[in-house]
């Protein structure tokens, strides 16, 4: 079964979560962009908390109702890929630039599903370049302090900013994304409080104690795993 199949099926498995009336979050990535085709193909009564522009729109166009956080106290269920799912379902998320939206509706969420291909499951976080939201006013001086951040958690890596066509690339907030090359994160909680001490940081793609389930495509089907 190729990636994107696995994709595919963990995206479906994940649609059969929801039923009519609740309010669902829609994460941001190709694999969650499984999860909101499978989901309007089940034509539920549900109204969607889209995690990005991009989803906002493909879930519109396939006929979903799309509100926004500011329209709910809270979201029944949300369903979003990772870059990297390790132990205790601690994930690294971000590589598509959405991690501030995610975060707010994953924080915002009773229950929270990351789904993935076989791929994203690893025995220790870091390989994936962790993506550090900041904003644009100073943003080379507050690439300095994170360098200090980092160094605190015996991480001597510099985060790189993010250039996509020979432009710095803008989140939906219009913020500005570092990715630290961190390659092992022993320590996940202490990283993410580290980085969140540091001014014009505005978040980061560790999301921790969030995830509450996860299903995996893999060459043998879905799995289902708990923290
Ligand atoms: C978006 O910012 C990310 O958090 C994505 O959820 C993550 O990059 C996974 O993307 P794919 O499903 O495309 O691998």
């Amino acid at each position: 079964m190729s990636a994107e199949d696995q994709k595919k099926a963990a995206g479906y498995a994940a649609a059969d979560l929801v039923d009519s009336g609740m309010v669902v979050g829609l994460g941001t990535g190709s694999t969650a962009a499984w999860f909101v085709r499978a989901l309007a193909e089940r034509k539920l009564d549900v109204r969607c908390v889209p995690t990005s522009q991009a989803t906002a729109d493909l879930g519109a166009s396939l006929g979903l109702t799309i509100i926004s956080l500011e329209d709910v106290t809270e979201v029944d269920l949300t369903v979003d890929g990772a870059d990297e799912i390790g132990p205790g379902l601690a994930l690294i998320k971000g590589g598509g630039a959405a991690l501030l939206r995610e975060k707010l509706v994953w924080e915002a969420s009773r229950r929270c599903v990351v789904i993935a291909d076989a791929a994203k499951q690893v025995p220790l976080l870091g390989a994936f370049p962790l993506p550090i939201e900041v904003v644009a006013f100073g943003h080379r001086t507050t690439a300095l302090r994170i360098c200090d951040a980092l160094a605190e958690c015996d991480l001597g890596v510099a985060p790189r900013l993010r250039v996509k066509d020979g432009a710095p690339v803008r989140t939906d907030g219009g913020n500005l994304i570092y990715d630290a090359p961190c390659g092992r994160i022993e320590d996940p909680a202490a990283l993410a409080r580290a980085l969140k001490s540091v001014t014009g940081v505005v978040d980061h793609g560790l999301f921790l104690d969030l995830a509450d389930q996860a299903l995996v495509g893999g060459p043998g089907g879905v799995v289902r795993l708990e923290p």
